[in-house]
């Protein structure tokens, strides 16, 4: 039951696992990216690579135009909460735009189904710290949150006008390596928690630093729900058949949090060495607490984390890590 799939952003971190889900279920697979910070290794020689910007109307049309597509998956987009506070346009003009134009070229195309790559940055810690369901209210951290929240809004329209079904999936914290081995998280510069304590483990950082120590959790540190890339992409291919007879929208987590110093101390013990950290100031956009509650995605289409404990996730990270310490340049 092979179908084709065109993935936008699928040399990134969380794009090129489902690609690799996506191929492992047989189907075809064209990738659009640009390369910013998705990488050509990361995509195997099986799918097609266009190497050009997901917001490029004429790649689009000729690309969408070439064979029937049963769904677009849209990962292209910059996603950095704290680059997000320095230039907010980058986000609300940038990654509103580019979605803007493959959502039109979508429709256009005659193309029924979309996923789209969200985040749990759209909504505020709540005050309780409690588990976030989808009914929660919007109210973006930062203009990265606002931008995905203004392209599912684009997505609402996009169905209600022209019967586009889409699935928008609220990541939480995506974490982790393919336990397979080829590929993992390279991004430039790294400003994610796990790979930057791999980092320090490797010796190419002296210490991480911990942004802020005064929040209202347990120990002070930030929490977050941390939930294995490869479980994200399985969201992916699960949430198509939903979209068979409406669009929705899930949060996808593991609903178990853990502060940042809870996460060293899990990859500490991973790794076997004691990582250096230095408390630092608050990183502006940063939420206390953001935990999901993934029951209705549970309920729904069957999902469940296959590699839901932390220790396990950041095991995967570093077995691709410190075999490949250079990332996909080396
Ligand atoms: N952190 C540090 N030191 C560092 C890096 C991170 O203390 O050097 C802390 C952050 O302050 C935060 C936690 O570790 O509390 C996790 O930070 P990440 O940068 O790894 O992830 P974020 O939670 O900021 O963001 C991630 C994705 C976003 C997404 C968000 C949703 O990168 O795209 O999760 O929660 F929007």
């Amino acid at each position: 039951n092979a179908k084709s799939f065109l993935v936008t952003g699928g040399a990134g971190y969380v794009g090129s696992h489902a690609v690799d889900a996506l191929l492992r279920a047989g189907h075809h697979v064209t990738v659009i990216d640009d390369l910013s910070q998705g990488h050509r290794g990361a995509v195997p020689a099986v799918a097609e690579l266009l190497v050009g910007d997901a917001g490029d109307r004429a790649l689009l049309a000729r690309v969408l135009a070439a064979r029937p597509f049963h769904a677009v998956m849209h990962f292209a987009a910059r996603s950095l909460v704290g680059e997000s506070m320095q230039k907010p346009h980058l986000y609300l003009r940038d990654n509103v735009q580019t979605a803007h134009n493959l959502i039109e070229e979508t429709v256009a195309a005659g193309v029924r189904r979309f996923v789209l790559s969200s985040t749990a940055n759209i909504f505020a810690s709540p005050p309780d710290g409690a588990a976030l369901g989808e009914e929660a209210p919007i109210a973006p951290g930062s203009p990265y949150g606002e931008g995905k929240h203004m392209v599912e809004r684009l997505l609402h329209w996009a169905d209600r006008c022209h019967g586009l079904r889409s699935a928008a999936l609220r990541y939480f914290n995506a974490a982790g390596a393919h336990p397979d081995g080829h590929i993992g998280e390279d991004h430039h510069p790294e400003t994610h928690l796990i790979p930057i304590v791999l980092e320090v483990a490797l010796g190419k950082r002296s210490h991480l630093d911990i942004y802020g120590d005064d929040y209202p959790t347990p120990d002070g540190t930030c929490i977050r729900d941390y939930v294995h890339v490869c479980d994200i992409a399985d969201a992916h291919l699960r949430v198509l058949d939903v979209l068979d007879d409406r669009s929705v929208r899930y949060n996808v987590g593991s609903g178990s949090g853990y502060s940042v110093r809870q996460v060293v101390e899990a990859a500490e013990k991973v790794i076997g060495r004691p990582i250096p950290v230095r408390m630092a100031p608050r990183r502006p956009g940063d939420p206390a607490v953001l935990v999901a509650d993934g029951n209705r995605l549970r309920a729904e289409t069957g999902w469940s984390p296959a590699l839901p404990g932390l220790e396990d996730i950041i095991a995967t990270a570093w077995a691709w890590r410190s075999r490949h310490p250079d990332g996909f340049g080396g």
